[in-house]
């Protein structure tokens, strides 16, 4: 059956209350109110686009015109709602606020209510995005809206009730119109749809679903565009087309290569996705959407209603939510939104998300501060594991092996710059040699490894000595995260630790790098952590304010930091300038 003039949402608007996906709340007060005979002489139908509000006011118009009525078993067939379906009814009238929004309009208006309806039932006044009226038509209408002719109803219907003066919301019945969820809009679709005798495979039913966000007229507008697309057989490769999503498929397998930590199979999936000529920024969005329900699986511990409509895809959220570790996900999160806005930048997008893939799936080949925090933080994880179940030797990395001391020492030192090669197992002594680092040898870590059965270790102690001894490799792996924010806290030093609180001091006249760093905060106590194991508070000072711990540089100190950091040259008085000054 071809498609009719009217178009498919319009067609398949709501007939009856029973027709109506969803917002029973809604209709069941609405249908008291006919049956009791206490319908209010004016509602506020609020909700975002799509959801009903329209088609909700007609019906409650149908119930008050029908024949016999007013009556909420109502026919469909009923001459008085079938001219309110149409739009041909003298009783019901429909006004668009986003055009009629003045005072003329309302004057109009206050001039109609008075006639009397025709059908000998109720005369119904739809005003559809109510919000656009102006505030002196508001002014116009309130009267009107507060004590109408008894045979009025008003049902101002609007998806942005914020902007609706509150005199007016106060004089109205109030419904907030739900979202609806994944499921109700795959019902409305999957009824339409053998309505209009098409066929749509349940995963294609499922996409459409999803994109519409919501709206069950964007649902039905996209079903319709693949009718005329692709006729009434639609194919998932035509949702794809037309909508311009990743196939969820791909998307899945891409998940499915994080969770199994499989660079091959992540380059694969990219191979295939630009092979299929489909866009990669969508498909970085698709992917991060999907890592997000991931993250919110992970949360809830389950796979909400509104993420999914088939039992398949519901399996396979919870497979992968169970599969990898919470950081992760956000980590993977997190590199597909630098690649993301990489892109917006300029770059490949093919190269951005391959590198981010790579990154999220084997954090082993990502050196940056973060990937290292996140390695710990997993062996840490790990440790805390094997300890509690006394099985210390079975550490396990997640597959990747675990680094040697020297590759995490020279990361620690280097603040991730060089290249730490994985090489022999044991998370164990992959701890090990972080806490020794930070106990033992100042500024450079010092592999050791722990006895086999030693019971895993909070961070040493540590004191100031300690701390400032490693500060530089602090400022060094602060500066490969923000080259500006390390420089600055190379003025600064440690002056005092209470406890796990730190002061750290900047010269008096440095206020500007003070501020800095402490805007910076996290990025320090991040280094920090990775360094000496303690999570440590800072406190920000300029010199002077802390009695007796203020490290002025001495002069040699100064001159040395001078050649060092800013290739500064010591020229004598009597030495000729030479060529590059
Ligand atoms: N609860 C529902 N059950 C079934 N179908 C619905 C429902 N709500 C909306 N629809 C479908 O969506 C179409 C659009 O709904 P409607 O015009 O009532 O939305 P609306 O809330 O008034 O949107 P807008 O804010 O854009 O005016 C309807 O024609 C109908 O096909
Ligand atoms: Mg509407």
């Amino acid at each position: 059956m071809g498609i009719q003039m009217l178009s498919l949402y319009r067609r398949h608007r709501p007939r009856t209350f029973e027709d109506v996906v969803g917002q029973e709340h809604i209709v069941r007060t609405l249908r008291n109110a006919v049956e009791l005979d206490k319908v209010h002489h004016a509602y506020l139908f609020v909700g975002s686009r799509g959801t009903g509000k329209t088609s909700m006011a007609k019906l409650l118009a149908c119930a008050l015109n029908a024949d016999d009525g007013p009556r909420t078993d109502f026919s469909p067939e009923d001459s008085a709602c079938k001219a309110i379906a149409n739009g041909t009814s003298l009783d019901v009238v429909e006004m668009d606020a986003a055009s009629n929004n003045s005072v003329d309009d309302v004057r109009e208006l206050r001039e109609n209510v008075v006639l009397a309806p025709m059908g000998g039932g109720r005369r119904v006044y739809i005003l559809d995005e109510a919000h656009m009226l102006s505030t002196s038509a508001w002014n116009a209408f309130l009267k009107t809206l507060e004590e109408p002719p008894p045979h009025v109803v008003f049902v101002l219907a609007t998806t942005e009730a914020h902007k609706v003066p509150a005199t007016i919301v106060d004089r109205c019945h109030r419904f907030d119109f739900q979202r609806p969820s994944l499921e109700q809009v795959a019902s409305v679709l999957r009824r339409v749809a053998v309505e209009e005798a098409i066929e749509v495979p349940e995963p294609a039913l499922a996409m459409i679903a999803r994109s519409a966000t919501g709206s069950f007229r964007d649902a039905l507008g996209t079903l319709e565009q693949l009718v005329t697309y692709g006729g009434n057989e639609v194919k998932l490769d035509d949702v794809l087309e037309v909508l311009g999503v990743a196939d969820a498929e791909l998307v899945l397998e891409t998940a499915e290569s994080l969770v199994e930590h499989d660079p091959k199979a992540a380059l694969i999936a990219v191979e295939r996705l630009s092979a299929s000529g489909r866009d990669l920024t969508q498909f970085m969005r698709d992917l991060a959407a999907h890592l997000r329900h991931l993250y919110v699986v992970q949360t809830l511990g389950e796979v909400p209603d509104s993420f999914s409509v088939t039992a398949g895809h519901t399996e396979r959220l919870s497979s992968q939510a169970g599969r990898l570790a919470h950081g992760e996900v956000l980590r993977a999160i997190d590199l597909l939104a630098e690649a993301l806005s990489a892109v917006k930048d300029g770059s490949d997008p093919r190269i951005r998300l391959e590198l981010a893939l790579l990154k999220a799936v084997q954090p082993q080949a990502d050196l940056s501060l973060q990937a290292l925090m996140f390695r710990i933080e997993q062996l840490e994880r790990r440790v805390g594991a094997a300890g509690a179940s006394g099985a210390a030797t079975e550490l396990g990395t997640g597959g990747e092996e675990a680094p040697t001391d020297a590759a995490v020492a020279s990361a620690i030192k280097s603040g991730g710059t060089h290249e730490a090669s994985a090489g022999g197992s044991g998370s164990a002594r992959a701890t090990g040699a972080r806490t020794a680092a930070s106990a033992a040898a100042p500024a450079t870590a010092q592999a050791v490894s722990l006895p086999e059965d030693a019971a895993p270790t909070a961070a040493p102690q540590i004191d100031l000595e300690r701390v400032r001894t490693l500060w530089p490799a602090v400022v060094d792996a602060v500066r490969v995260e923000n080259a500006m924010v390390g420089a600055l806290l190379g003025e600064a030093r440690p002056s005092a630790l209470d406890g796990d609180s730190l002061t750290i001091d900047f010269p008096a006249d440095a206020e500007f790098s003070k501020k800095k760093a402490e805007s910076n905060g996290a990025l320090v106590r991040t280094a920090l952590r990775g360094l000496t194991g303690h999570a440590l508070d800072l406190q920000y000072n300029l010199s002077g304010d802390h009695p007796g711990a203020s490290p002025t540089l001495s002069e040699d100190e100064l001159l040395r930091r001078l050649r060092e950091d800013f290739g500064a040259k010591e020229v004598f008085d009597d030495e000729p300038p030479s060529e590059e000054d």
